[in-house]
């Protein structure tokens, strides 16, 4: 019989961390067999969605599944936590796109992550581990409520610490009170890898510059296409203007320019904050009526 071929990819499960914070694990083999630790993907979550890049969080070749860990900020964001349940499906899902992070010969290595930022330097601190290196993870959180994969980073490194802002877990204090803990303790740390917000990976930088440890940072402009055509992702990095979707996004932090970065990120606020009023209203319409609104 001809079986006609189910379209798109499928959500084989889902876990929510927080009110914002979710994961999605996605059946999709060819990806799972072709990702690496730093690389991401463009979803369109439905066929008239925004296509917006994701890092890949984690993949497991045998399953034939990659996961997504998503922070519901705005419209395309929060349609995906309202709509993807398991057994719905992803319309596309491209990928692995950027240049894979360099895990190199690097014997002590500080992978830090900072909220949503702790779920793409997982795959890299489980790299570093599988190539011998000593691994110090570093997670930061604003609370106790807010933690998730502190047991898989507890299961990959040789030592980990915790920080929230208030206190609630592990120490008080941002990522950054963490690399000073280990850079006192430990004189040979080569490489560290920050992932998180750019303010936070900008403090990661400045806490690592003075000891000389080189520091690797995954950036997060505004991306439209993903293929180097457009430019809306370019970055300034030491003298050069690099794009993030085809050069990185992994950079030398100590070279970065995160204000120009910062100041970028905050260019189309208005029509994102309007798009998202828009998307608030149509979800308060729905459940005045029950039925779907169609107003984009
Ligand atoms: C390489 C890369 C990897 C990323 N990985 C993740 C991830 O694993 N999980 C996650 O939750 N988010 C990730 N992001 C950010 C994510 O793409 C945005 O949060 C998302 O596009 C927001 O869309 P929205 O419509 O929900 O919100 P909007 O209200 O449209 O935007 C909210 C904020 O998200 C950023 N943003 C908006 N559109 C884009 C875009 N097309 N490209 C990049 N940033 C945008 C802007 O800073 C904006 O202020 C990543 C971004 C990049 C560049
Ligand atoms: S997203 Fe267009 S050049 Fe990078």
């Amino acid at each position: 019989m001809n079986q006609a071929r189910v379209a798109g990819y499928e959500v084989v499960s889902r876990q929510d961390f927080s009110d914002v914070t979710f994961l999605l694990e996605v059946q999709h083999p060819q990806l799972a067999r072709a990702a690496r630790p730093g690389q991401f993907v463009i979803v369109m979550a439905s066929e008239h969605g925004e296509r917006i890049p994701l890092t890949i969080a984690d993949y497991d070749r045998e399953r034939g599944t990659v996961t997504l860990v998503i922070q519901a900020v705005g419209k395309t964001t929060r349609e995906m936590q309202r709509d993807c349940r398991v057994g719905t499906r992803l319309v596309a899902l491209v990928g692995p796109m950027g240049v894979p992070s360099h895990i190199g010969k690097a014997r002590k290595v500080l992978c830090v992550g900072g909220g949503l930022g702790v779920a793409p330097v997982y795959p890299q601190a489980r790299g570093y581990k599988e190539s011998g290196a000593y691994v110090i993870g570093i997670l930061g959180f604003r609370n106790r409520d807010l933690m998730f994969w502190e047991d898989k980073f507890r299961a990959t490194c040789d030592e980990l610490i915790v920080c929230t802002d208030d206190g609630s877990a592990g120490i008080k204090g941002l990522v950054t009170e963490g690399i000073r803990l280990a850079i006192s303790k430990h004189r040979d740390i080569d490489e560290c890898v920050a992932i998180g917000p750019p303010v936070m990976m900008k403090g990661c930088a400045e806490a690592t510059r003075s000891s000389g440890i080189r520091t690797i940072v995954s950036l997060n402009p505004v991306m439209v296409d993903g293929t180097g055509m457009c430019g809306g992702c370019r970055v300034k990095v030491g003298e050069t203007v690099k794009f993030a979707c085809v050069d990185g996004p992994d950079f030398d932090g100590h070279l970065v320019d995160f204000d120009d970065l910062m100041f970028r990120l905050q260019r189309y606020r208005a029509t994102e904050l309007a798009a998202t009023e828009r998307f608030n209203e149509n979800c308060r319409m729905r459940s005045l009526t029950g039925q779907p609104v169609v107003a984009e």
